[in-house]
């Protein structure tokens, strides 16, 4: 049993494969975290420990031959604001007496089998042998209030997932200021915090600090996951390593406003903290009325940032994607974005379309200005009709065509977003986010449509819905290209509009849910200006992104590293597209854009009609290659083998299960002349097994592959390189 509660010691083990996760009731009533690491089967109750801090005042009066320090707080499960722990609370609220002291104690508790869902919110899943889950029932005596602690084990994937319940069981309302999905107290502070932060066409740029005193935000104050930051940040141990060290990984299932905080205070303990953004946010709940916050996935790794890493991709391939897609081959496809721009016409289409069925390209995707009077940036946002004069045939025509030539269809739209420009804003002016008598701000000369509003989704809901059953359309990109501002719902009563930021992210899960089960065969691609709402939420729905909007290859190998931090590689859309770059008019080989996006889902976004013979030959090249290794691409493991935000160059490898064939990738992105050839040790091959390069003919021994490593020139930027090794 993967939970179990020790009656006499008052412990809850949420024991993995490999980690335990120990809770506490001190004195019966307050739960606290004793323990994360490492699996432990036995601990020592927190009373016979005595490692707490000896305080002069005790919290919540516990007198269990120790005091607490009040100013430092108990490393409780629910801190809450107000009764002595004057670090970051996970729960804050104002009471109807305009009291905002809460003190949460233990009620009852109960352990099932498999997962409940949360209502209305993306989360992993898994059957009764999958998973098993705690539900912790705290309640405030004197208000009424009570809070479930869900906590999930997924005893094979060796993670836990957090999150909580608020249930209003008073007589009055309250208005709920700050609800953490997790919040974990660690015994020591001798962490470095490993982070991803970027911008438009710069995503994933990994980052690591030491922690210092104080608090550290990683936040998103944007309306969505954003740019800015991923909801992903890790505690590590200063000694680890991609293979090696204790590592402690936050990652939030949640696509809008979030904060994950990291805090260490005067007696070096560091606590942990994820949820949605407590900044402009507060949530109305009356008598019986209850709050679902979002999930936080909790992975904690002695292997290293490689190992938890490959923890979080089991978790999202198996546990978190869904649908028809979740394990399927996905189809090869072209997107005319770079290839043309606003400036095209059907003719234009199906030549580029010829030309890639030829080469063995399966699916051509319609990006940006097939709508409305789309030619730019300025318009047509909401008007999700057919531009006829530049498809002359309408969708439905241009659907046959490329059926006809063997090509299936995918669509761009972008329906969170309305342009002033559009026959929707001049009928619907009061449909998008703003306040009132104050200026409309434009982001890309667009406004977003204020998704909490019923009206409104059942409007796009059925704008979409119109779109895919007007032709044979087999995928969508869903884009997002504007950060939200003007927080403002004309539907929301004044004392709501800080509930609007979390609304809108619960509309848009709303339509996402209802689009995708109407149609379950289409493929969803989730895109926001690229990588600006890559997260867990977003990949309930759609089981890849667009990562980002720079398809150079050297940006892609940084993006990329960054992003296998918890995304796995099938999540991550890639794509080749022309030379020089469009967006760091960097000049890189055809090979290394192939060899980069071969890492992902791979896709081409060029014109194909202006293409030579030898580059015709390689991309079909390309493409056989792809089919024959995508498997082990995009369902083995992936291990990290050197970091480009390290060296001049980066390399990684990805294994089958049964561990018979392994793909060594290796990049070369500022090449130093005069050096001897650098040695990439690969990792988790059977060391007895001999490995043959299916190239060269090579033939090798796991061992001698793992400590003597495969050596590659390194003398030449843009060197590149995939082999890949079959166990003889
Ligand atoms: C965003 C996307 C791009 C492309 C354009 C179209 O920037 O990330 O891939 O679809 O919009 O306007």
């Amino acid at each position: 049993m993967a939970i179990f509660f020790d009656e006499k010691k008052q412990q809850f083990y949420l024991n993995t494969a490999n980690t335990s996760y120990i809770i506490e009731l001190l004195d019966k009533r307050i739960p606290i975290n004793i323990y994360w690491g490492s699996l432990l089967r036995d601990m020592p109750s927190a009373v016979a420990l005595r490692y707490m801090h000896p305080g002069n005042l005790s919290v919540h009066d516990v007198d269990c031959g120790y005091t607490f320090a009040s100013s430092y707080g108990l490393p409780a499960e629910l801190p809450c604001y107000g009764t002595g722990d004057m670090r970051e609370p996970a729960f804050h609220a104002v009471y109807s007496d305009g009291s905002r002291i809460s003190n949460f104690e233990y009620k009852s508790h109960e352990i099932i089998n498999g997962k409940p869902e949360l209502s209305g919110l993306p989360a992993t899943y898994g059957n009764e042998d999958e998973v098993s889950t705690l539900l912790l029932s705290l309640e405030d005596q004197l208000t009424g209030v009570s809070v479930c602690l869900q906590y999930s084990v997924f005893e094979q994937r060796d993670v836990i997932t957090r999150s909580m319940k608020i249930i209003n069981g008073g007589s009055s309302e309250i208005n709920v200021l700050k609800a953490a999905s997790a919040s974990v107290d660690f015994y020591d502070s001798d962490f470095e915090v490993v982070s991803l932060h970027g911008d438009w066409a710069r995503e994933f740029q990994l980052e690591k600090n030491k922690v210092p005193y104080g608090v550290l935000h990683f936040d998103s104050k944007c309306g969505k996951s954003g740019h800015f930051q991923n909801p992903l940040v890790v505690m590590a141990k200063p000694d680890a390593t991609e293979t090696y060290g204790e590592v402690y990984g936050v990652n939030l299932v949640y696509s809008g406003n979030f904060d994950i905080s990291v805090e260490k205070n005067a007696i070096d303990i560091v606590r942990l903290q994820a949820g949605i953004n407590s900044f402009d946010f507060s949530w109305k709940l009356k008598s019986g009325e209850s709050f679902q916050t979002p999930e936080a996935v909790l992975v904690y790794s002695d292997e290293g940032l490689g190992g938890m890493s490959r923890k979080y991709h089991s978790l999202y391939r198996n546990n978190l994607c869904r649908g028809e897609y979740k394990k399927k081959n996905r189809p090869i496809l072209i997107n005319n974005w770079e290839a043309t721009y606003w400036d095209f016409t059907e003719e234009k289409i199906i030549e580029i379309a010829e030309k890639a069925h030829e080469l063995g390209i399966e699916m051509l995707v319609l990006d940006d200005g097939w709508f409305g009077e789309r030619n730019s940036d300025n318009s047509s946002l909401g008007d999700w009709f057919c531009n006829t004069k530049k498809l002359s045939s309408g969708l439905k025509g241009l659907a046959d065509k490329l059926k006809d030539i063997g090509m299936q269809f995918g669509i761009w739209v972008e329906p969170e977003m309305v342009s002033p420009d559009s026959n929707l804003y001049r009928a619907h002016p009061d449909w998008c986010i703003h306040v009132e008598n104050r200026a409309r701000n434009l982001s890309r000369n667009q406004l977003v449509l204020d998704f909490s509003r019923e009206d409104v989704r059942e409007y796009i809901i059925s704008a979409i819905r119109n779109i895919l059953k007007s032709a044979d359309i087999t995928y969508v990109k869903w884009d997002m290209n504007r950060c939200i501002s003007d927080w403002g719902s004309a539907k929301l009563p004044a004392d709501r509009q800080q509930e609007l930021s979390y609304r809108y992210v619960l509309g848009l899960y709303e339509v996402l849910e209802s689009l995708t089960t109407e149609f379950p065969d289409v493929l969803f691609e989730n895109c926001s200006s690229g990588g600006g709402r890559f997260d867990p939420g977003m990949l309930y729905y759609m089981p890849q992104t667009w990562c980002s909007d720079d398809s150079d290859a050297v940006e892609r190998v940084y993006i990329q590293y960054g992003a296998s931090m918890s995304y796995p590689v099938c999540t991550i859309g890639a794509h080749i597209s022309a030379c020089p770059n469009h967006q760091v008019n960097r000049r890189t080989p055809l090979k290394m854009r192939g060899d980069v996006a071969m890492s992902g889902q791979l896709g081409y976004e060029l014109d194909l009609t202006k293409i030579t013979e030898e580059e015709s030959l390689m991309i079909a090249n390309q493409i056989n290659f792809y089919r024959e290794y995508r498997e082990v691409i995009l369902w083995g493991d992936m291990y990290r083998i050197a970091s480009p935000f390290e060296n001049g160059f980066a390399a990684w490898q990805f294994i089958s299960e049964d561990k018979s064939t392994a793909i060594l990738c290796t990049y070369i992105l500022e090449g130093k002349p005069g050096v001897a050839p650098k040695r990439f040790k690969m990792q988790a091959l059977e060391k007895d097994a001999v490995y043959e390069n299916v190239e060269t003919g090579e033939q090798r021994t796991g061992a001698f592959l793992m400590n003597v490593g495969v050596a590659r020139r390194w003398n030449s930027d843009y060197l590149s390189q995939v082999s890949v090794f079959r166990k003889i």
